[in-house]
Formats: structure tokens, C-alpha cells, sequence
């Protein structure tokens, strides 16, 4: 199925790597497609994958809307229709608690829509707690049913990254992009949000890299540019450093340039 880019707002999302990915895969063969720390899922939706796709993340709610936007499109659309997206509409809609799964997946969509930056943080009580994006903007239901077909068919998960392990088989294509904190400095990078994806994480993600080397699958791995990742990943794939303009958070943002490092086993040149 066609390409088309992701339907969300997400942290650390890849629609930047998008043309670079679809250049290192160009005549690849590969079989079952996973991205097991999905966020917004951008290198998924920029493919045409040839077999079965696998997309999984431990952000229930997230996992949940887009599994009923897969399942229910039109549902969501009854109530994203309801929605408003002035300041007052959003807390209003912020402060709302739904049971019901279609209602769910439709606030969820809409407060990514429509809040500051599209973050998705949430308060010690699991409440949604990001303020107002300053701006009206308008929903896109279309855009909900195109990406309702584009995800058909695909297995959508909440889980850990390392529960894909005992279903890869040779052949299997695994985009890896767990979560990095980059630094407000000219680093790039200041440490790990130890609550969030610990070092311990990035090692169990390198045995996880080792078991898809060892049974002949195929990886793409995106992390900070960091002396510790090169560490830990040493040995595994070749290594690339990417560099790109970016928008560095904090009080005051600015736009800087900032490394990646990518990881590959895919072999650099191939017959096509
Ligand atoms: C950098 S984002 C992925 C962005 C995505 N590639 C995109 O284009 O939008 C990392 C994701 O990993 C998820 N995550 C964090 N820890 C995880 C874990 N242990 N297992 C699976 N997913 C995890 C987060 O919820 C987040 O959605």
C-alpha cells in the first residue's frame, strides 16, 4: 500500500529518516517487518512492507488508539466531529475521563492534535497534564481512514521491545528508535532518563540486536550520538553518524545541529 506519513505528533519521531531508510532497504528481501518502540510509527507508514507488520510500544494509549483506528476509523470520526479546538474546548476535553474505547482513541488523537507540541506527558496520577498548543487547528478525519486501511491486517501491541524476540525468523526486517533524551547544549545529549529507557534497557536492546544477528534478520537502530552508545554497540552493524537541523527544547529553544547515530547490519552495497 502506498506510502503515506505518520498521523500523529510524537517525540522523537522519524519522518526526517525517512528518505534515508527507504535508500538503505532499496532492493532488500526482507520478510516480516517489526518496529517494536512504534511512537508515531513514521518508517512504518513510509513502507510498503511484503509481508506481515508488527508494531508495538508500551504507551497503552497509544497502542490502543491505533489499534481502534485500525479497527474503528469511522467511530472515532463521530466523536472527533464533536470536538472543538479552541482553548477553553481543550480543557474541557483534557479533563474528561472516557470508559468507552472509541471515545478514548478519539481524545487521545485530539489532544495530540491539538496540544503544546503534541507531547504526550502525563502527571503522577496517569493524568494527561500538557497545555494548550496556542493555536486552532482543524482535524483531519480523512487522514483517519486512510491511515485505518494503511494499518489493516497489521499486529499492534502493548509490550516491551524484547517480546518480539522469540518470533523472529530469518529474513525479518527490525527498525529499532528507543527513547533518547538530547540535551538544550550543543552536545546533543546529556544522559538517560533513568525512569524512562535506562542504560540497562540500551544493553538488553544490544542482546536483542545479537539475537537478530545470530539468526540472520535484518536491523536498523537509531540512538544518541554518545561514546556510551558506540560502547554498547560496538561489533553489532556498522555504525553511520547522521546530522540534521533540529528544534532543541527547553526555556529557550533554538535550532541546532545534532548528530544520530544509526546502526545497520544491512550490508552497504547490494545487487539491485
Ligand atoms: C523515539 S520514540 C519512537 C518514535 C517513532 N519512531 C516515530 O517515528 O514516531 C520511542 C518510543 O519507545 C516507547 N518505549 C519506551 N520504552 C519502551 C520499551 N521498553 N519497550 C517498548 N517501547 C518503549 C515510547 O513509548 C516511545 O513511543
Amino acid at each position: 500500500m502506498a506510502s503515506i506519513t505518520s498521523f500523529i505528533r510524537w517525540a522523537g519521531g522519524k519522518s526526517w529518516l525517512v528518505p534515508y531508510v527507504s535508500q538503505l532497504i532499496q532492493g532488500l528481501d526482507y520478510n516480516n517487518y517489526y518496529e517494536p518502540f512504534m511512537g508515531g510509527a513514521s518508517i512504518f507508514f513510509s513502507l510498503d512492507i511484503p509481508h506481515n507488520g508488527y508494531l508495538s510500544d508500551l504507551n497503552a494509549e497509544l497502542v490502543d488508539a491505533f489499534c481502534e483506528v485500525r479497527d474503528n476509523p469511522q467511530q472515532i470520526i463521530e466523536h472527533l466531529k464533536e470536538y472543538k479546538t479552541d482553548e477553553k474546548s481543550y480543557y474541557a476535553v483534557r479533563a474528561t475521563e472516557p470508559t468507552d474505547k472509541h471515545q478514548k482513541a478519539a481524545r487521545f488523537l485530539y489532544l495530540n492534535a491539538t496540544s503544546f507540541n503534541g507531547i504526550y506527558r502525563v502527571n503522577k496520577n496517569g493524568k494527561y497534564n500538557v497545555p494548550y498548543g496556542k493555536k486552532e487547528v482543524t482535524l483531519n478525519c480523512q487522514r483517519i481512514l486512510d491511515v485505518g486501511v494503511k494499518l489493516n491486517g497489521i499486529n499492534i501491541t502493548c509490550q516491551d521491545f524484547a517480546a518480539i524476540q522469540p518470533n523472529l525468523v530469518a529474513g525479518d526486517l527490525v527498525f529499532l528508535d528507543p527513547p533518547y533524551t538530547v540535551s538544550k547544549e550543543d552536545t546533543g545529549f546529556v544522559g538517560y532518563n533513568s525512569t524512562w529507557f535506562s542504560l540497562d534497557d540500551q544493553r538488553r536492546l544490544a542482546q536483542l540486536i545479537d539475537h537478530i544477528n545470530n539468526i540472520g534478520a535484518y536491523y536498523i537502530m537509531t540512538n544518541a550520538a554518545h561514546p556510551t552508545i558506540t560502547d554498547i554497540f560496538a561489533g553489532k552493524g556498522r555504525m553511520i553518524t547522521l546530522e540534521r537541523n533540529s528544534l532543541i527544547g527547553g526555556k529557550k529553544s533554538f535550532r541546532g545541529r545534532v548528530q544520530e547515530y544509526i546502526f545497520t547490519n544491512i550490508p552497504e552495497r547490494r545487487d539491485v
